[in-house]
């Protein structure tokens, strides 16, 4: 698997630069070819999926399709249990169309008061998806679990870095260095999965 990487380069499927700036740190001991979807002008689909890995599948299929190259993708977000799973799949949606995080930070801790709780447990997931071009996509799954805290806190990371404490840390991943972050969350783990599948040939989460 990892001589087909080598040979052709791999489209990351994101328009995140966050997720890209991280996608690529993650993959720069493997020394294949990375391009972004933004870097070969491949426009943005719609996420309709009603999952993580449904969405990821879609976004790599379609950079995938559209450039004839193997494409990368990530899904994530946050999910919170005491608000049935929110924002979840909804995650980048809810910092609204100025991706402004504040906001999202504001509705979670209003939707938290309601239900009178300062804070609550809540965990990230990251789906990979992984399509080729013989038309088959693979899917890696990575969790981590955390603690919410307000006001948020630090200026690293991106997205809901800054509110979200993972188990056994006092820091936010805001205040966590990226080397750091990059070794235990949820991408990171979902990575490890997608490393050890291509270089060994090992099964994906699920594939079609
Ligand atoms: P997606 O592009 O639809 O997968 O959006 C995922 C959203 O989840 C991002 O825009 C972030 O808001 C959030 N998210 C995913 N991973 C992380 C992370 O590592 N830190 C903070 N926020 C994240």
């Amino acid at each position: 698997m990892l001589s087909l990487l080598k040979e052709k380069p791999l489209v990351i499927a994101s328009h995140n630069q966050g997720k890209v700036a991280e996608i690529r740190a993650l993959l720069a001991p493997l020394a294949i070819n990375v391009v972004s979807a933004a870097d070969k002008h491949v426009s943005e689909p719609d996420e309709t999926g009603a999952t993580f890995a449904e969405n990821a599948r879609l976004k790599s299929r379609h950079s995938a399709l559209a450039t004839g190259l193997p494409a990368l993708s990530d899904d994530s977000g946050l999910a919170i249990p005491a608000l049935g799973g929110a924002p979840g799949i909804y995650s980048a949606r809810w910092a609204g169309a100025g991706k402004d995080f504040s906001v999202a930070f504001l509705r979670i801790q209003n939707e938290l008061v309601e239900k009178q709780l300062a804070t609550a447990p809540a965990y990230f997931v990251c789906t990979l998806s992984l399509s080729l071009p013989d038309g088959k996509d693979h899917l890696f799954e990575g969790r981590i679990d955390g603690m919410l805290t307000f006001p948020p806190r630090g200026d690293l990371g991106f997205g809901y870095d800054p509110i979200f404490i993972p188990d056994g840390y006092n820091d936010t991943f805001a205040e966590i260095d990226a080397a750091e972050k990059n070794r235990i969350s949820h991408r990171a783990k979902a990575f490890a999965k997608f490393l050890k599948f291509i270089g060994s040939g090992e099964d994906s989460d699920h594939h079609r």
